[in-house]
């Protein structure tokens, strides 16, 4: 494994760190203060190609490697987490699993769209008492004629409210368990889909959390992804590369809340010297960009072996794992080093701390991660 970015790494991390520095960094706390969803930023996103990273560049993304995405994710993020899961929830968990499993039309009708970023997508797989365990599906997708029928409802979907498409699960067959899972694809308007509950929440308040609501929807018989009964192991593979994007998620607000502490660390006068020199400090802030870096390691080498075309859910489960609870951590010590400045509103780093929570949760909770290296350390 080569730890030196190449020069188009390089290129796309300097390009996403001086968009982030200049137009979502200024915007993150009105952002997070209003529960403003940043359409003006994921339209400049899509100008940039980051909506479709991955996408080779012939199906309407930006043909760059997962790495790439990975670095691009971290800056983004460090500006502003919601922007960050916006970008992280189109690229990982709508592109990959259509651009792996679209026939050439549906390429042409969905993909080109969501991968160009002149559309947005949100993945449908969550519900009230399918969480953790995924393959507990209500939702029920019955074919007739040219259609399928679904009807039941998803919960806590990022993007549900904006979303042009969503990719939704559904059981086709009861009786064959997870491979009785099918995977369709949902466009907005369509008579019988609606938004159903917003939530409203701690963090990443410039997202949308929705309920996707399906009464008798009817969608044309090509709308299905992939093979009937493939739904559940699309949803597997499309959330081991999600674990790789919320990872970065994480990244990018942990290196924010340490690159505060050490800014205030140095600033900040007590006892006759900055704050800086006092090794009750030093100790904090020397723990934190260890957590931050052994973090990043794992999420590159998660994102290398993705390129590589290996499996990767043990490696994406520990970087999430490691990036998720790094953030919680390093946010939580961020507001120690502040003090009573960190827990204002006036500096970012109770943005950061409310932020990072949820990157323990979705995409996976830390549990199910510890669940699935367990799974693969005792195979
Ligand atoms: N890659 C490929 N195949 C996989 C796989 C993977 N990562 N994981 C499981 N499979 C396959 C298995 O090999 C098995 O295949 P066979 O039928 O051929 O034997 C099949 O899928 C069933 O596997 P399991 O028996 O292991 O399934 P399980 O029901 O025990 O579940 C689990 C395993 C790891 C707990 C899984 O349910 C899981 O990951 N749960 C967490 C769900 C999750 O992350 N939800 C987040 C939702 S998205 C979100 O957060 C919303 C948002 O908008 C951000």
């Amino acid at each position: 494994m080569i730890f030196d970015l190449t020069d188009e790494q390089k290129m796309i991390q300097d390009m996403a760190r001086d968009f982030a520095a200049k137009e979502v960094a200024p915007k993150a706390a009105e952002i997070d203060k209003n529960h403003r969803y940043p359409a003006e930023l994921v339209a400049k996103m899509a100008e940039l190609g980051l909506m479709g990273m991955m996408v080779p560049e012939d199906q309407g993304g930006a043909g760059m490697d997962t790495v790439s995405y990975v670095i691009a994710l971290e800056e983004i993020s460090a500006a502003c987490a919601s922007t960050g899961v916006i970008m992280s929830v189109n690229n990982s968990l709508v592109c990959d699993p259509l651009q792996r499993n679209c026939t050439p039309e549906q390429v042409e009708k969905f993909l080109k769209p969501l991968a160009s970023g002149q559309k947005l997508g949100c993945f449908g797989l969550t519900e009230p008492n399918a969480g953790s365990d995924a393959a507990g599906q209500k939702t029920t997708a019955v074919p007739d004629g040219d259609s399928w029928v679904l009807n039941g409802s998803k919960n806590f979907i990022t993007n549900g409210n904006e979303a042009d498409t969503a990719i939704v699960f559904a059981m086709t067959d009861k009786e064959q368990g997870t491979r009785g899972i099918s995977a369709f694809v949902v466009e907005k308007g369509t008579p019988g889909f609606s938004i159903g509950k917003l939530e409203d929440k701690l963090g990443i308040c410039g997202s949308s959390t929705a309920e996707l609501v399906f009464e008798d929807c009817r969608i044309p018989k090509d709308n299905l992804l992939g093979k009937v009964g493939e739904g559940f192991k699309i949803a597997m593979v499309t959330l081991d590369g999600g674990r790789i994007g919320i990872a970065s998620q994480a990244l990018g607000i942990a290196r924010a809340a340490l690159n505060a502490s050490k800014q205030h660390a140095l600033d900040r006068v007590q006892f006759g010297k900055p704050i800086a020199r006092l090794q009750a400090i030093q100790w904090m802030i020397a723990d934190m960009a260890t957590k931050l870096d052994s973090a990043r390691l794992l999420a590159y080498r998660a994102a290398y072996l993705k390129d590589k075309k290996v499996r990767f859910s043990r490696e994406a489960a520990m970087a999430k794992l490691a990036a998720s609870e790094a953030a919680m951590w390093i946010s939580t010590k961020a507001i120690q080093v502040l003090g009573g400045y960190g827990y204002t509103k006036e500096y970012p780093v109770e943005r950061n701390f409310r932020d990072a929570k949820i990157t323990e949760i979705y995409e996976g909770t830390s549990e199910i991660m510890r669940l699935v290296i367990a799974m693969s350390e005792l195979s």
